[in-house]
């Protein structure tokens, strides 16, 4: 497995609360790795650290073997390391193309002060932007809803358009926090089948935290497990769906939305 993306002993103390201690491991490129674990494990923090969203408190996260911890979140996102946000309201006041435009200008080519005097570049840039949503929001089956606003929007194509957005960028890396959260099973077995299309079309790396144990067993490769801010395991599903510590962690967890 030639590693894409290492977590080496990454540790985050907010304060006397250590929310990850000590966690190691590789990513490979292609893959679909999921992070699960009780509430509070420390799976959103994990994943801020690798956004460079918040430092690591030791540690360390390396891309491509260069490391990437502690760089500022802009930097990390330009390598191609993109977290999706579960509210995407910065563009919930344009439609669904329009987000998507406004997305791509993180890649773009033109100054600043090109745009501001509509250069020739610029103008390119603008059209090409128009030309990249189209295609992405039919790859994505949004080829319909492209011109409603985003704030009329339910919540499966708000949560498709988080990931549309986050394509837009054109990511090497995408960190998917939450992605089935409140969707019915129909609603979850579409995004799951967008989510591996991602991957095996667009060749981008897919990390994903999520709840919804049949989802995250249908669409893994390969499942790492934190309980606590520790990692009690890693393998694929069906090595951790019969591992003692996982079945422990969450039966001993209080809430019971872990339907294993
Ligand atoms: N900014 C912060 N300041 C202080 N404590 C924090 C902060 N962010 C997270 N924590 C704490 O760190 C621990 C891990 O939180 P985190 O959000 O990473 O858990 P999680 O695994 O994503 O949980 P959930 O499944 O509920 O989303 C929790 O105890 C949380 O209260
Ligand atoms: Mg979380």
């Amino acid at each position: 497995m030639s590693a894409l993306l290492q977590v080496r002993n990454v540790t985050k103390k907010y304060g006397g609360l250590t929310a990850n201690n000590d966690i190691s491991f590789d990513v490979a490129e292609n893959e679909i790795l999921s992070v699960i674990g009780p509430n509070g494990a420390g799976k959103s923090t994990l994943f801020k650290m690798i956004s460079s969203f918040t430092p690591t408190t030791s540690g360390e996260i390396l891309y491509r073997g260069e490391r990437i911890s502690n760089l500022k979140p802009h930097i990390v996102a330009r390598k191609g390391i993109v977290r999706t946000f579960q509210e995407t309201t910065i563009f919930k006041s344009m439609t669904v193309r329009e987000s998507v435009v406004v997305a791509q200008h993180l890649r773009a080519k033109a100054s600043l002060a090109g745009y501001f005097w509509g250069s020739k570049t610029a103008k390119e840039d603008v059209a090409a932007f128009g030309r990249y949503a189209d295609e992405l929001l039919e790859f994505l089956g949004m080829s319909g809803i492209s011109n409603e606003l985003a704030s009329n929007l339910p919540q499966g194509n708000l949560r498709a358009l988080g990931i549309a957005i986050g394509l837009a960028t054109d990511p090497k890396v995408l960190l998917l926090d939450e992605p089935f959260a409140g969707m019915n099973h129909d609603e979850t077995m579409r995004m799951v089948d967008l989510v591996r299309s991602v991957r095996d079309e667009r060749g981008v790396t897919v990390m994903l935290v999520e709840h919804d144990m049949p989802a995250v067993m249908n669409i893994s490769d390969r499942i790492v497990v934190l309980n606590f801010g520790e990692k009690i395991a890693q393998g694929t599903p069906s090595e951790i769906q019969n591992n003692e510590k996982v079945i422990e962690a969450y039966l001993g967890s209080a809430d019971d939305e872990i339907g294993m």
